[in-house]
């Protein structure tokens, strides 16, 4: 039975919007979602980052900010919590995780530079090319088939990575990156088993191991369900053992740090903490609040130590594959197996009639609006397609993911979520394609307009 570990103490009401209020809304907004105003949404899935819902002991922190420039005691309590889960010695407050990614990359990557990851997330794969270098995917093969079935589709695969050091040498390459849980890949899991065989390979070649931490509580609970041996160990004690595998990491707290602002960066090397604190006092503020208040930083340690509690792990992994069970057993494509944070509906399977350069997932994105109030986002060919030497090249999967804000909706949203998914399968047939009428030269999917090709039964 899932259940809800937690109480509601204090509501923020959520408006049911009308069919016809729903279809101006997507029309107004050019059937782009990042455009809707979010009181024209009933169930907001947008993403899972900034979006968790505070514990009484978070808000009542945030009472305990020391707003002082520099010392703050925030800065101090978050320092121990962090050193004593994840057991680095430099811990750098930065005000989201890219600000980490950014400061971490503009000091060790140059032109020329080549950083391997299993699958770069958006702004860790853009952070290395700002700074001219090369970001390089190299996750296991079953992490780019849909269909695959793997307790942990989000491991690096060791072959490739051998190639990618050999063919590139190791003075090329400043650090490996592994992303757990791997979002770019479906929210997938990583082995420890992986995670150490990786750090062997490279202390071979002598090149240090970043983790990009966001969902690590998810990713060790993972581990906790499915890794061998691991069933009696304390999440607690599975996250101190990853981490002590990597010589840092770069952290978003408005992941599995349940709150709505905030991240950090880690390192244990003395010479490149002082470098990176240095750019830290250009970019963000003063090392002990980087570009946060200090009762960000109160909630930020109070939120690490609330999301190793398992009672909460167990509900919020049930909570994702209860939806994605609840679909799956309806025949909709999914991406196979659930993540820790999404479920990933298959757009090309889902509407077989739209070809790619009408955006199906876009198209679909749109249709669930229209159906249930749902925003989900598009992973697709709106976000990832190109023009190279004149044609247009567009990539091989064509998604929607529906990320699950941490503690916000319950059982029974999500069977309403499931209901409304089914209820647009059965009318699949009436989705219609769209057209792009604006797109910005940069990252279009954010502020792009479009209209449907043909008038279309759903939007009437
Ligand atoms: C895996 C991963 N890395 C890095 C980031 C960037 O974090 P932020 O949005 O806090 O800058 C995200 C955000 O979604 C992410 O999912």
């Amino acid at each position: 039975m899932l259940t809800e570990p937690f109480k509601i103490k204090v509501v923020e009401p959520i408006r049911s919007i009308s069919r016809e209020e729903r279809i101006q809304a997507i029309r107004e907004a050019g059937f782009n979602v990042f455009r809707l105003p979010a009181d024209k949404v009933f169930i907001d899935l947008l993403t899972d980052s900034g979006t968790s819902a505070m514990s009484q002991a978070q808000w009542a922190g945030l009472m305990l900010g020391d707003e002082s420039y520099a010392g703050s005691q925030n800065f101090f309590h978050l320092q121990s919590v962090v050193r004593e889960i994840f057991g680095f010695k430099h811990v750098i407050p930065t005000h989201q995780g890219r600000v980490a990614e950014h400061l971490l990359f503009s000091t060790v990557v140059t032109a020329g530079k080549v950083v391997p990851n299993n699958i770069h997330f958006d702004t860790t794969r853009a952070n290395v090319e700002h700074v001219g270098g090369r970001a390089l995917d190299c996750a296991i093969r079953e992490a780019f088939d849909p269909d695959a079935d793997h307790p942990f589709k989000g491991n690096m695969d060791l072959a490739k990575l051998e190639r990618v050091i050999h063919e590139h040498g190791r003075e090329a390459i400043p650090l490996v990156m592994m992303t757990v849980t791997n979002n770019s890949g479906g929210g997938q899991p990583v082995s420890l088993a992986n995670i150490r065989e990786t750090r062997q390979l490279l202390d071979r070649h002598g090149i240090p191991l970043f983790l990009d931490a966001c969902r690590f509580a998810e990713n060790c609970f993972f581990i906790k369900e499915r890794e061998p041996g691991y069933r009696d160990r304390s999440v607690r004690d599975i996250v101190r053992e990853m981490f002590s595998l990597a010589h840092g990491c770069t952290m978003s707290a408005k992941k599995d740090g349940l709150v709505n602002i905030g991240g950090f960066l880690c390192v244990n090397d003395d010479a490149l903490a002082d470098q990176i604190k240095n750019l830290l006092i250009l970019v963000e503020g003063f090392p002990t609040y980087g570009g946060l208040a200090g009762r960000d930083l109160e909630a930020m340690a109070i939120g690490l130590t609330e999301v190793l509690d398992e009672d909460y792990l167990r509900f919020r992994t049930a909570q994702v594959r209860n939806l994605w069970e609840m679909l799956d057993q309806a025949g909709i494509p999914l991406v196979r197996p659930a993540g820790g944070h999404a479920v990933y509906l298959n757009a090309r399977r889902f509407l077989p009639h739209i070809p790619q350069p009408q955006f199906p997932a876009q198209a679909l994105a749109a249709a669930l609006y229209i159906e249930g109030g749902i925003r989900a986002v598009e992973i697709g060919s709106l976000m990832f397609g190109r023009m190279e030497n004149g044609r247009p090249v567009y990539p091989d999967l064509e998604l929607v993911r529906l990320a699950i804000p941490r503690r916000v909706y319950t059982t029974q949203h999500m069977r309403y979520v499931a209901d409304s998914i089914i209820d647009l399968w059965r009318r699949r047939d009436q989705v219609r394609g769209l057209r792009l009428t604006y797109e910005a030269p940069v990252l279009r999917h954010f502020t792009a307009r479009l209209e449907e090709v043909e008038p279309s039964v759903m939007a009437r």
